[in-house]
């Protein structure tokens, strides 16, 4: 199988207004595969949106490649058909809205590509469908949610019929419901329809219901793996500026004072069944 994303030696350098360069990546080389739900996460600054923007061809590398199913962002000629492939999602969801009714607002991006008003209306009906918000179709965007918002602009990027989706802290403007809403619709469209998601949180109990988390930090990636194999590592997070789930940490500081617990408890429930194990009869 081809990865949808293939990122090799992927060095970013901006020049600030006062003309120093800063290094916002150095190196990066990271492989994600169809179907895949990964996360990323990292201090601020550790260069996530830099990251991001190279996935869709905002940004192009300083040195080195980004291919998306084999396209290099680097040639011109593949700009269009990488910005249909890769649908961006970002934090503040007034600053994505273009159109005055819902159904427009998705319609906008494949409009935008000529694609034909039969076929439009049939994507607009199943983007909508798919994140749960045809019944919002003919509402004005302003007066939703900001959960709903957001679920208008994944329904854009699925309109515009992209296999995968690169959020950039989807849920950081939302309340405790829309953030719920916005990670329930992205692993729905993972398991259901296969889109390949890469999710950038600064919530790790977020991250901890990804196939696999990437920590960033200072432009390098740090390390990665399973939510399991990740959050476990409670003190490297620490020293990275993050903070592990609160069930690790809990789990970290009994082992320390001598409970005998099993590793790679990350959540409450792994910690209620641990610690409900050493009250049993
Ligand atoms: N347009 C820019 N010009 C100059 N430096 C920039 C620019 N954008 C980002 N940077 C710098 O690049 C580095 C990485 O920034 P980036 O926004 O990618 O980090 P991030 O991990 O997304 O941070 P946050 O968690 O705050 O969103 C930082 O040092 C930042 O100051
Ligand atoms: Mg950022």
């Amino acid at each position: 199988m081809e990865p949808v994303i293939e990122v090799s030696g992927l060095k970013h350098v901006y020049t600030d207004a006062e003309n120093t360069q800063v290094t916002a990546l150095d190196n990066i080389s990271l492989q994600i595969m169809p179907g895949e739900f990964v996360a990323v996460i990292g201090a601020n600054g550790s260069g996530k949106s830099t990251l991001a923007r190279h996935l869709n061809a905002l940004l192009l590398p300083t040195e080195g490649h980004v291919k998306i199913k084999g396209m290099d962002t680097l040639e011109e000629e593949n700009l269009w058909s990488i910005r249909q492939n890769v649908g961006m999602v970002f934090q503040n969801p007034d600053n994505q809205i273009v159109a005055a009714i819902v159904e427009e607002d998705v319609a906008f991006g494949p409009e935008n590509i000529g694609v034909p008003a039969e076929e439009i209306r049939k994507r607009v009906d199943d983007a909508l469908a798919a994140v749960d918000m045809t019944a919002y179709r003919n509402h004005a965007p302003h007066l939703l949610s900001g959960g709903q918002k957001q679920r208008v602009a994944i329904a854009g990027t699925l309109a515009l019929g992209s296999d995968c989706i690169v959020l950039d802290e989807p849920t950081a403007m939302l309340d405790p419901k829309g953030r719920r809403e916005i990670l329930g619709t992205m692993l729905c469209l993972n398991k259901e329809k296969s889109i390949t998601v890469v999710y950038i949180t600064h919530f790790m109990t977020e991250a901890m219901q990804a196939d696999r988390v990437i920590v960033m930090s200072e432009g390098k990636i740090c390390f990665q793996g399973t939510p399991k194999e990740v959050f476990s590592r409670v003190t490297e997070l620490e020293k990275l500026g993050l903070e592990a789930p609160l069930a690790a940490k809990v789990a970290f500081e009994l082992r320390k004072s001598g409970a005998r617990l099993p590793e790679g408890i990350i959540s409450n429930e792994e910690l209620a069944e641990a610690l409900a194990g050493a009250f049993r009869e």
